[in-house]
């Protein structure tokens, strides 16, 4: 039983609350209407992402999943095909958007906890033939979400970065979690800028904001990226409120995010030695996976520490995913540890 009422959401970095600093920076943020491209918020925020990864331009919308789906769209045409690894968001939690958005087709492929190599990629790559779909992107993920927050490094991703340039063939990142990779690999964020076409990044989830993602490119990309964020129906209006959320998050939100990563190794040194988890991996970021032995059932494990007030999601085929972040302090981690070993 949850004596001390404390809860422990571990479910996602997404359910994070602003800090009293963020809503300080939400109240007092200069406003207009974005579809006229005259939130003065909007624009700063725009322009801070786009210098940080080198890039010419951004584009603030609403989630990740709307930053992915604009990019596809803009690097594709109907009866092409999109090439990510089977776990990858795009493909499993983004409602089928890419067929209904793009009407591109999409070969998967079966990376290394989620990353991809130019190896995995090439033979993959469709010959110019009639019979076959043409490949005209590739999306990465960094971290990986199902990987259990695995991370590219640059020089993993600079063959991918060639291949792809020699074969004509644009390069999407689903940085949702970039500033999580970045903080563990020292890479140069406009390294990525140089290798990728398109770039999401999410304010919303490690860094705290309550909504909004980026889509980072060309010009001419977020020239096109504005059109069909409008088409989707996400031409929003004082959305400055919500990007002065995000400006606030990448001023004072990255330099902690090694604090999460610690907490998360913290989770997992304490599950490999417990009975009950007959696997886990490797926690290199903020997410930790693990597998439950067969004698209990994901949904009765969930339920069980529910109980004691911390809260987490089953992840398929007896696995368990524990995030942390910002509202995950190290006396709930010491909590959690405390009920992880005495829950059985
Ligand atoms: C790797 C990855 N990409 C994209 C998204 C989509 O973000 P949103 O929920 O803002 O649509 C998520 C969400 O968790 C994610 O984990």
């Amino acid at each position: 039983m949850n004596e001390n009422k404390l809860i422990v959401d571990l479910r996602s970095d997404t359910v994070t609350r602003p800090t009293p600093g963020m809503l300080e920076a939400m109240y007092s943020a200069k406003v207009g209407d974005d579809v006229f491209e005259e939130d003065e918020t909007v624009n700063a925020l725009q322009k801070k992402a786009a210098a940080i990864f080198g890039m010419q331009d951004a584009l603030f919308c609403p989630s990740g999943t709307m930053t992915n789906q604009i990019a596809i769209k803009r690097f594709t045409n109907p009866m092409e095909e999109v090439i990510c690894d089977e776990t990858a968001h795009v493909y499993r939690y983004e409602g089928g958007g890419i067929a209904y958005n793009s009407m591109a087709s999409v070969r998967l492929l079966y990376g290394d906890r989620g990353r991809l190599s130019a190896e995995l990629i090439e033979p993959h790559i469709n010959p110019d033939n009639v019979h076959y779909p043409k490949t005209s992107l590739v999306v990465l993920e960094n971290t990986v979400n199902r990987g259990g927050g695995s991370f590219y490094n640059l020089d993993q991703i600079e063959p991918i970065y060639h291949l792809c340039r020699l074969k004509n063939i644009n390069l999407h990142l689903d940085g949702a979690r970039i500033f999580n990779a970045l903080a563990e690999s020292g890479d140069d964020p406009k390294a990525y800028g140089r290798m990728f076409d398109g770039i999401s990044v999410c304010l919303s989830k490690g860094l705290g904001a309550p909504v909004g993602s980026l889509l980072l490119g060309s010009k001419e990309t977020i020239y096109h990226a504005r059109r069909i964020r409008k088409a989707l129906g996400g031409g929003w209006r004082q959305a400055g409120f919500l990007a002065a959320a995000g400006i606030y998050a990448l001023d004072h939100h990255i330099g902690r995010l090694k604090t999460d990563h610690r907490n998360a190794k913290t989770l997992a040194q304490t599950l490999v030695n417990l009975s009950y988890v007959s696997s886990i991996m490797p926690a290199d970021t903020n997410i930790v996976i693990f597998e439950l032995n067969q004698r209990l059932k994901p949904d009765d494990f969930v339920e069980k520490l529910n109980h004691h007030g911390i809260k987490c999601n089953t992840f398929g085929n007896q696995m368990i995913r524990l995030v942390t972040h910002l509202d995950i302090s190290s006396e709930k981690i010491d909590y959690t540890i405390d009920i992880l070993k005495k829950l059985y």
